[in-house]
Order: C-alpha cells, then structure tokens, then sequence
C-alpha cells in the first residue's frame, strides 16, 4: 500500500463512520497570531473543540500538513522530519472512547493489516492532586480487543522502571507522557485551555533489529517510550473533556476525542522499516541524489564505514580535491536532511511564504541553506533542491493539488534562493577559513562573537554554520558575545535610521521606547500587588503615554495602584540592564517568562528580561531580575533612562478587565 493509498483509506474509513472529510488547512494558520506554523491536526480546530458550531458538523476527519520548526536540529535519525501529515479525526461533542478505541483498532488491524501482535497502547494514569482519575476504561477496552484476537493483554504499571514484562501490552504513564494539550503538561496550560488524557499507539519494529543493545539507552529498561527506535509511535487519541481553570480542571460542555495519527509512521510500520524515509514518498527524490552524488543511500546499520579516504586536509581543501573521508552514516544523515527540508519547504513556499528574513520566511530560507549545505557535504556542486523538490511535487500533486499549480514558482524560489546562497557560502567559507588561519597560528580556539557576527552581517554566512563548521574542527563559538554583539549592531543601525528623521520624530520614537519597558515592568508589578490572574490582555503606546489592559474582576483600590506605582518606580530606580535571549519556548517558560504561551509548538522566542538572564523573575527591586517577558522588542537598554512613572487612570474595559493609563515624566 502506497503512502498515498493509505491517507485515502483512513479517510475512506473515517468517511463511512459518518465523518465529513475536510481539506487540509494552510501551513500558515489563520487568525492565530500566537504560532507561526501549524504544528497538529488540531490547531485549526480549538474553537470548535471549546463548543462553537462547526460548519460541517460533529464528526471531521482531515489529513492536515504539520511543520514543526523546533525539529529542524533533529533531523537526521530514521524518524524525526519537519514536515509530516497528521491524520486526524475529531467527535465536537459525539462519540468517545466506547467508539473510538474499537475505530482504530479496526482500522489498524483489519482495513491497513498491521499485525496485532506488534501494536501496544498506553493511558494515562491518573493523577489525585488534578483531580483527574486513571483512564481505565480504554486500558480495557483495548484489552478486549486483543482478547477478539485471542492474545491475553498484560497491563503494565511502571514500565519506565519495570520495563515490559512477558505479556504485558497496555501501559500505564503520567501526564508527562499521556496527557494532551496545546501546551502540554497540565502545568503548562494557560486558563481556559482544554486538554485531556490520552491513549498512544505504538509500533513494535521487533526486537530482533537489536536496536536498544546498540543504543544510548542500552543500560535502562526498553519500553514503548524508550528512545532507542525499537517501538514507533504512531498515533495518539485524546479524549479531550477539561479545560484548565484558575485552580485546576474542569469539565468541558462536551466531550471531545482528537485524533492524530502520523500518516508517515504508520506507512514505515507497515513498511516494516523503522527507517521513515524508506518509505514510497521519498524513493524518486533518493533516487535523483544518488545519481548526482554517486553514493548510496543506507538505512542503519551501516554496512560500510567509510565511503573515502584521505589525509587530514581542512574540509574546504577537500570539497575542491573530491578526495575527504566521509562515512555512510553522515551520508545518510546529509540524505535525510536534504529529503526533509526540501519536502518541507517545498510545501511552505506553496503556502505562499517565500524565502527571506523574517518569521516564516525565515524558515524557508534556512531549510533551503541547510540543505544545501549538506548537499556540498556530498559534493553536489551544481543546484540541486529545485531537482528534488520536482520529485516531491510529482508525488503529492494527487492529494495536494495546489503544488502542481505552483510547480514554477516553487521551483524559482528554490533555484534563485540556492545561487544566492552558493555565492554567500564561497565567500564565507573563504572569510572562515581566514579566521581559522589566525586562530591556529595563536592557538587560540574561540571564534568571538565580533568574528561571528561578522560573518552573519558581511557574508550573510548563518550562525548556524559558524557553529558546524566549528564544531567539525573542536572550536567553540562565543554565542554571548555574538549575542551582545547583534544586540550593540541593532541598536546603532535604529539609532542611525533615527538621525535620518528630525529631531522630534527620533525623541517620539525614544519615548516609545521607554513606555515600552514601563509597560513590561507594570506587567510585572500588577501580577505582585493583584495576583498571577491579572495576566496582559491589549496594550497601546504613544509617545505621550501607555495604555495596559489586564484580566482583573474588580476596580482596583487606591492602596493597590500606589503600590504598583511604588515598584515600577523602585525598579525603574535600580537601574536594571534591559536585554533579550532567543529561547526555545520550554526553555522560555522555564525561566518563568510572562507572555502568550499559546501553543506548545511555538519555535523559538524573544525573551527580554529586566534584569539579570540568568535569575528567575521576581517583580521585587531587591531580586536580581524584576520582569522576563515573551516580546519582540525594543527596548530601553536600562531602566533608569526611563524617568518617574504615574498611573493617571484605572478604569473598566469590559467585564473582568480593567485598564490602566500611565506616564513617564
Ligand atoms: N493533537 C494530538 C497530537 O498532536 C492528537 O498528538
């Protein structure tokens, strides 16, 4: 059965249990400012999940495109891709676990054919303190169901320290595993997000492939969610019934199941290929790099080590001679990075984004730049990613006919950004290498930040590859001075576009600047004095003034706005130093970042924090850090330019929010 064969089963199936099938929306959402891509199924659904009417009605079932940035790094093993298809269907309000579990499990064994005596399940185990019991009725429901087929189904209860013992096929995980929402563990999820347990479903490629033994994982127990690849998940229901509240969960109006399958992983199941980029999707485009690179590509385990072999010459010396060493396993690694990357921004660019240097362009560009990079590691020096992106678009025209009337653009776009890219890569290259020179001769192995940043500003040659090359030759990259670096380099260029303006227009723009910080420390301030209910809901900056709307039930007193008026003042005193990071959105949350933390796919975040980055947020001017923040900037470099801060005006905005007026003198 062909990949696309199989996405058309599972909605053939979905279809005859009374489901509507729905395209596939954009990669880019729509009305959700929070994300910049779709990263699941269920991300263009939430509202109907949250009880408002679908237009097609209770029972939706899709094939939907996911892009998930934060991957791109992980590229490169037999699993992980940027883009993938996730199949999902969805009850708003209608059927449940009674049907759902015994659907997928029909679907699975009878309609695709995959071997029972491979699949295993997990549920969530119940936690006390959320209130949120043990999801025994889909343990034994899918208990039953092996039961049908004559295989008595062991339960496991602590597999991540037990293992799988003989027999046991269902298991028992915490929310850290078997809990779904947008923002992931309960924990994490804001007010008013629905979320619920989940029951995952895995695939056991066999033990006999050894794949644990050979792993990093090798001196812990192997069970379903284990590392080492043995088992696959492949998809995951979730019975989506609470919705987080101020103190804990409660239920939803209606009881939700979300379904979300990868429709490439179920492929590689049935493939019986833990390797995903074995499947059909991607045979014409390996094909094509093989005949370019003359090297083949393998799944592991690697039969041959090294495809070469030289001296020790630097990379760029050997590109040009055609003679470095380079083993199968970075063969396939280059291989997989190219497939990925191009698939994935083959699909972006036919959802309208374009390569350049912000936001979803960003991406685009920096999968184009990657992949070409990995394809100079395989010494294609001619373009190659208009030639594997046609591959892609000849395979998915059927499901996805908007690529076959986008073929010429995209495959300009990738032509154009390519040479562009070639071009930057020579000279940057030639620039790194000079840098390399220098280093050894002082046997220095640092590249400072000035250096890197150089190479971004002059050669637009990306950070990223600094830090490979880097750290194919043992050097470190100072990424706090590349930082700081970057940050001295924005704030001269804005200063220098202000000069352009007469003087009134750059002093309007200062002000902006300094309402700004006064906003994020009144942010913070308003959380101390109310409580962490009264998060940020709008915001307004003129040179003359801020405007702050807050979630807060009632007026505030007189005592409550001296006090906030006293702490943004007291810190606007310390003189804090203002400055961001760009953090993945975990790492973000982690240091207790304030801000809109919608969604659990969200890629890397500006993170600005008012004191020092390292320290947690405390909005108390004795604490190190007053206020860390999700914000795209700018700011004043150091609260003390921003003069003395008065609220003017405390008033109702709608019900539960109120709003706040305030000045800098
Ligand atoms: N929304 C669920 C997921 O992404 C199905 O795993």
């Amino acid at each position: 059965m062909s990949t696309s064969e199989l996405r058309k089963k599972y909605l053939e199936f979905f279809a005859q249990k009374g489901h509507v099938v729905i395209p596939s929306s954009s990669l880019i959402p729509e009305n959700d400012p929070t994300t910049l891509f779709t990263g699941s199924g269920m991300q263009p659904m939430v509202p109907y999940l949250l009880g408002q009417k679908h237009p097609q009605g209770t029972r939706i079932t899709d094939s939907q495109k996911c892009f998930r940035s934060q991957d791109i790094e992980e590229v490169g093993d037999n699993r992980h891709t940027t883009f993938f298809e996730m199949l999902g269907n969805w009850s708003l309000g209608d059927y449940f676990k009674q049907e759902q579990i015994p659907w997928m499990w029909e679907f699975l064994t009878t309609e695709v054919g995959l071997d029972p005596n491979r699949l295993y399940f997990t549920c969530f185990k119940g936690n006390e303190e959320l209130g949120i019991p043990r999801d025994t009725e889909a343990a034994e429901l899918w208990q039953k169901l092996y039961k049908e087929k004559n295989i008595d189904a062991g339960i496991g209860e602590d597999p991540e320290k037990d293992g799988m013992k003989p027999g046991e096929r269902i298991f028992y995980y915490s929310e850290k595993k078997n809990w779904w929402s947008r923002s992931g563990v309960p924990g994490n999820m804001p007010v008013g997000e629905p979320g619920g347990p989940d029951t995952e479903m895995f695939w056991d490629f066999g033990v006999e492939l050894g794949l644990h033994e050979t792993s990093e994982w090798k001196d812990s127990p192997c069970h379903v969610n284990c590392d080492c690849g043995r088992f696959m998940e492949i998809g995951n229901n979730v019975f989506m019934e609470y919705q987080k509240t101020e103190n804990g969960f409660e239920k939803l109006q209606q009881q939700n199941v979300d379904f979300g399958g990868g429709l490439e992983r179920i492929a590689a199941a049935l493939n019986g290929n833990p390797d995903v980029f074995r499947i059909d999707v991607f045979e014409d485009a390996i094909f094509l790099l093989e005949e370019k690179t003359k090297l083949r590509y393998q799944s592991e385990p690697f039969t041959a080590e090294y495809v070469f072999s030289s001296g020790n010459k630097l990379e760029t010396e050997k590109i040009q001679d055609g003679t470095y060493p380079i083993s199968q396993k970075e063969i396939t690694y280059a291989f997989r990075v190219i497939l990925d990357h191009i698939r994935a921004a083959t699909f972006l660019i036919s959802d309208g984004v374009l390569p350049g240097n912000k936001d979803q362009g960003y991406f685009v560009r920096r999968l184009i730049r990657r992949a070409v990079r990995f394809g100079l590691k395989l010494r294609i020096k001619e373009n190659f990613t208009s030639f594997v992106a046609d591959c892609f678009i000849n395979y998915y025209s059927s499901a996805y006919a908007n690529l076959n009337e986008k073929r010429i653009d995209i495959l300009n776009e990738l032509e154009k950004e390519e040479k562009k890219f070639r071009n930057t890569l020579e000279q940057g290259l030639k620039k790194f290498e000079s840098i390399i020179k220098d280093k050894n001769a002082l046997d220095d192995n640092v590249i400072d930040g000035v250096q890197a940043f150089d190479l971004v500003q002059s050669y637009g040659f990306p950070i990223e590859l600094t830090l490979e090359l880097a750290n194919e030759r043992a050097l470190k990259v100072d990424l706090q001075g590349f930082e700081n670096e970057k940050n001295r380099h924005q704030e001269l260029s804005r200063q220098a576009s202000e000069q352009k303006f007469k003087g009134g227009l750059a002093d309007h723009s200062e002000m902006s600047l300094k309402y700004h910080t006064a906003t994020h420390l009144l942010h913070a301030a308003v959380q101390k004095v109310l409580g962490p209910h009264a998060v940020q809901k709008g915001s307004n900056i003129t040179p003359e003034r801020l405007r702050f709307d807050f979630a807060h039930g009632e007026k505030m007193t007189p005592e409550q706005i001296a006090a906030v008026e006293e702490l943004v003042n007291a810190a606007i005193e310390r003189d804090y130093p203002v400055g961001f990071e760009i953090l993945p959105l975990e790492e973000a949350r982690k240091r207790g970042a304030m801000g809109l933390f919608g969604d659990k796919y969200e890629d890397m975040v500006k993170v600005y924090s008012v004191g020092d980055p390292k320290e947690l947020p405390v909005a108390d001017p004795k604490a190190p850090t007053f206020s860390r923040e999700l914000c795209g900037g700018p700011h004043v470099e150091h609260t003390g330019v921003i003069g003395k801060f008065k609220i003017v005006k405390e008033e109702a905005v709608s019900a539960g929010v109120r709003r706040i007026k305030a000045v800098v003198e």
